[in-house]
């Protein structure tokens, strides 16, 4: 008995962050919900495989007082357009960093977990590219790049990633990223749970 209550309490933990990552997002803005991965949960969304047709280009590789310019491009050569985006500034240890300000026409900053660090568009509105500014932290909270998903209607998108932009002066402490692998702490439970049901299911047939 105890351990199938265990097998139920791993379900429903599994089932609860599950349904964190699935969210509706496009195409009049994106909710709160989609702030850890950044992706649109469109019913006929499909995340694209294959090199994005978007370029993010900042107007500098170093952070520190000064604003750093942000601009996005659609170069092609199919898709010379987008509808929907939502982005955010990460660290490596997948932290959101700064805020966006002098935002685009049909966006906004939300605030996902601090004011303003995440950019996002208002309404469907077509375009071939756009700049906004990002604002910095006072400290420096290591390489940063620029992250998230553009979509070019509700049924394409791509996962996104600008070039890393290095803090200046020395790094905060607690932002030091120890083990080298990838981002994203609900996946990372996601995967946990899914070897703790593996080895409870395991132990169920064994008994
Ligand atoms: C980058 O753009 C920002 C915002 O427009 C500006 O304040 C900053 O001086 C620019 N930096 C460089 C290195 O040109």
């Amino acid at each position: 008995m105890e351990r199938l209550h265990c097998i139920f309490s791993v379900c429903v933990m599994c089932g609860v962050l599950a349904s964190v990552q699935r969210t509706s997002a496009f195409p009049t803005g994106s909710p709160v919900s989609a702030c850890s991965d950044l992706m649109p949960v469109h019913i006929d969304g499909e995340l694209q495989k294959g090199a994005s047709p978007y370029m993010i280009i900042l107007n500098d590789t170093v952070y520190g007082s000064a604003a750093i310019r942000v601009s996005i491009t659609a170069v092609g050569p199919a898709t010379k357009e987008f509808m929907a985006f939502m982005l955010q500034a990460r660290n490596e240890a997948g932290s959101p960093q700064g805020n966006f300000g002098d935002v685009p026409v049909a966006s906004k900053a939300m605030t996902c977990y601090k004011d303003g660090d995440t950019l996002t568009h208002t309404a469907a509105f077509i375009r071939q590219s756009m700049e906004v500014t990002w604002f910095p932290p006072a400290n420096n909270v290591g390489k940063i790049t620029i992250t998230g998903s553009i979509a070019l209607s509700k049924v394409k998108y791509w996962a996104v990633e600008s070039a890393p932009v290095s803090g200046r002066g020395a790094q905060d402490a607690s932002t030091i990223v120890r083990t080298s692998s990838g981002s994203g702490t609900v996946s990372h439970l996601s995967s946990a749970c899914l070897i703790l049901l593996t080895v409870f299911a395991k132990l169920a047939n064994r008994f």
